[in-house]
């Protein structure tokens, strides 16, 4: 007797919504690179990860271990209120910029979910939003998995230093064979590690507005900020977001805390936050997770102090990295924040293809032991450009690995 699985899920498991380039990251976690045991080994430049502050926040989040009352049994599935109270100041305070009340936040495990459920909220089946590309490349399996919403992208191109025009979100919403529900904007932006000025941020919501679509706009590197350009909040440029501006954050990035899986949505639109709160249910953060990051956070001097050295930490590996790109003349997008950066590697690929640009991915992942992500992956309008991340290892680690590229680079002189 054979018992069938649902065909949505035959569906699944015949096309799996994760990327390549994290299954075969995946797949070298047992051989990874130590300069005197394992020189050859693999070195991850591939998953945006922070792994340079770990031992600033061990000691602290192991002393936050009281349990407390509340973290135990159920309460709110969108975040215990004693939590989201300390959470709403630290945000207002931190990045928000102003004050953000405690009940206009929903936190779920993780940006993914968060991503996952407004656009369920927002969007019906087959709707398309809007995402400019370079994009995380995370977003198709958010947004197209489960919600089956397209992704309809918007290209921003090399020639253009891939800044977004509302030109180009004109060409894409007139183009578009489906109807456009929202736009979903990431500042600082993914891959390019790019802080948008308030001007631009300003300029892109006003055109969203005045084609009445939603904005959801993933501010989840807000703190990882290593460059001069000044981050402003959307919540700060609207301090009345009204129905359509919503903002994502997560303890993901800033906090190097991707295993804990906390995630906020800070909207005013009461029927989107109750609708959210609906299906929070299959999506929550544990109580215990809620509990330590609510001492953590409450702790405002060690918090600051953390913002301070993390941010540093991030400028230092930046800039060892664009040192050894440099040395080797890979070319490259300069950026001023999160954990990673665009290279252009037109240069070492045999022609300027797609094909080309997986036998180039192929030929690190195999030959050199390196991975990078792939520009397919970021939904690329153009081949021959990857994101390279210089925090999932330690910087000796990324050092090395962009030695072997340099080298190989060189070889093909
Ligand atoms: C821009 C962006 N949004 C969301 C996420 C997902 O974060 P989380 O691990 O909190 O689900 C990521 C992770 O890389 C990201 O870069």
């Amino acid at each position: 007797m054979t018992h069938a699985i649902s065909q949505r899920a035959e569906k699944l498991l015949s096309a799996p919504p994760m990327p390549e380039y994290i299954r075969a990251n995946m797949e070298r976690a047992d051989n990874i690179w130590n300069a005197a045991s394992n020189p050859d080994g693999y070195i991850p430049l591939c998953v945006a990860e922070n792994k340079l502050v770990w031992d600033l926040l061990e000691p602290r989040m192991n002393e936050c271990r009281d349990l407390e009352p509340y973290s135990i049994g159920y309460n709110s599935m969108v975040g215990a209120m004693p939590f989201r109270e300390v959470l709403a100041d630290f945000m207002g305070r931190t990045f928000i910029g102003r004050p953000v009340p405690p009940d206009q936040l929903a936190v779920l495990n993780g940006a993914g979910s968060v991503l996952e459920l407004i656009f369920y909220v927002l969007c019906d089946v087959g709707d398309g939003v809007l995402v400019p590309t370079p994009s995380y490349a995370g977003f198709w399996m958010d947004l197209e998995t489960r919600d089956e919403v397209t992704i309809v992208p918007v290209h921003c191109q090399s020639e253009d230093d891939f800044r977004l025009t509302t030109q180009g979100l004109d060409a894409a919403l007139a183009a578009a064979d489906r109807p456009i529900k929202a736009l979903l904007y990431t500042n600082p932006s993914n891959p390019l590690g790019r802080v948008y000025s308030a001007a631009e941020v300003a300029e892109v919501l006003s055109w969203a507005r005045d084609n009445e679509i939603h904005v959801v706009l993933d501010e989840i590197y807000a703190l990882s900020i290593f460059g001069d350009v000044e981050f402003t909040s959307g919540a700060k440029l609207h301090q009345d977001m009204g129905e359509w501006l919503h903002i994502v954050w997560a303890f993901s990035k800033d906090f190097g805390m991707s295993g804990l899986r906390a995630g906020v949505l800070f909207s005013e639109n009461e029927r989107v936050l109750r609708a959210v709160d609906g299906l929070a249910m299959w999506a929550s953060t544990s109580g215990d997770t809620q509990s330590l990051l609510r001492q953590l956070l409450a702790d405002e001097g060690w918090v600051d102090k953390y913002i301070d050295e993390n941010r540093r930490r991030l400028g230092q590996a930046y800039r060892r990295t664009i040192a050894v790109l440099d040395e080797y003349g890979i070319g490259y997008y300069a950026s001023d924040a999160a954990f990673f950066l665009v290279i252009d590697v037109r240069p070492l690929m045999e022609e300027i293809t797609w094909e080309a640009e997986e036998r180039l991915w192929r030929h690190m992942l195999d030959d050199l032991n390196i991975n990078i992500t792939p520009g397919s992956a970021c939904h690329n309008g153009e081949p021959g450009f990857m994101r390279l991340v210089f925090t999932s290892a330690p910087t000796e680690a990324v050092v090395a690995g962009v030695e072997r590229l340099g080298r190989y680079a060189r070889s093909l002189t």
